[in-house]
């Protein structure tokens, strides 16, 4: 891949991407707002965003990336975006999954996609088995998720080994991201300066990268000056390095 590699990806060294990307996508709605459009249309324009990301980071060797596509929170829009925001998956996993399974990318969620409609979770679990046998990038979609949920639900298994028994290895061994590396870098558009209930145990010392654009708007190019900022930040995980 080096050397006839596109010039905007000459700023990434690939021996040190980071491992597991999380992206908070946020600005939909402005960006629909913006062209005096519904909603749903800039979920429509993320959507493709989706695509666009997924691909480049399964195409420079990311191992995880994770994407926060449906919070705790969001339950509070209105029942009609909250529908759309369902068919509008429902259609993508459909419409994708071949070229997700052509690329070697695996699927997986985390959040208790048990409270999402019906035809979302079977067709979230054909997908996920059609994916099963990849061994590329990750792609792990946070689905009614809430940090602080996943880090209660992990202390309630805890408690059911007995009193005393909290270390950190115990408590990620039952966080629903157990088994992968914490996020090396989260990424988070559209300017808000929150980490809105996201991974929240996970992130302890992630590289934060927030860009004023929004969702829709945010490219390839985007992506690989995110992970190149983070190569320029020198970890210290708390130390004097
Ligand atoms: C934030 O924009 C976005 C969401 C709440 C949902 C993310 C969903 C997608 C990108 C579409 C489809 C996803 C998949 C995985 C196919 P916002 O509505 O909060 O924007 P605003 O803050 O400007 O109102």
């Amino acid at each position: 891949m080096s050397s006839n590699k596109p010039s905007f990806l000459h700023g990434i060294d690939m021996s040190r991407l980071p491992r597991h990307v999380a992206i908070i996508m946020d600005g939909n709605g402005r960006w629909a707002k913006k062209k005096r459009l519904p909603r749903l249309w800039g979920h429509r324009a993320g959507a493709k965003t989706v695509r666009e990301i997924v691909e480049a980071a399964a195409r420079l060797g990311i191992s995880v990336l994770t994407l926060y596509a449906f919070s705790t929170e969001n339950w509070t829009r209105p029942k009609t975006e909250i529908m759309g925001l369902m068919r509008l998956l429902f259609r993508t996993l459909r419409a994708e999954t071949e070229e997700l399974n052509r690329n070697n990318i695996q699927l997986e969620t985390i959040g208790d996609i048990s409270k999402l409609p019906a035809f979302v979770q079977s067709d979230l679990a054909k997908a996920k088995a059609q994916l099963a046998h990849n061994s590329g990038l990750k792609l792990i979609l946070a689905l009614n998720y809430g940090g602080r949920q996943d880090i209660i639900q992990s202390v309630n298994s805890l408690l059911k080994e007995g009193p005393g028994k909290a270390t950190e290895e115990l408590l990620e061994r039952h966080l629903q991201t157990a088994g992968l590396p914490d996020p090396d870098l989260l990424i988070r558009t559209s300017g808000e300066m929150r980490v809105s209930n996201f991974l929240l145990w996970q992130i302890a010392y992630s590289e934060i990268f927030v860009t004023p654009t929004l969702w829709p708007d945010f490219k390839k190019e985007d992506f690989y000056r995110a992970i190149i900022d983070f190569q320029k930040r020198e970890r210290r995980y708390g130390g004097i390095g």
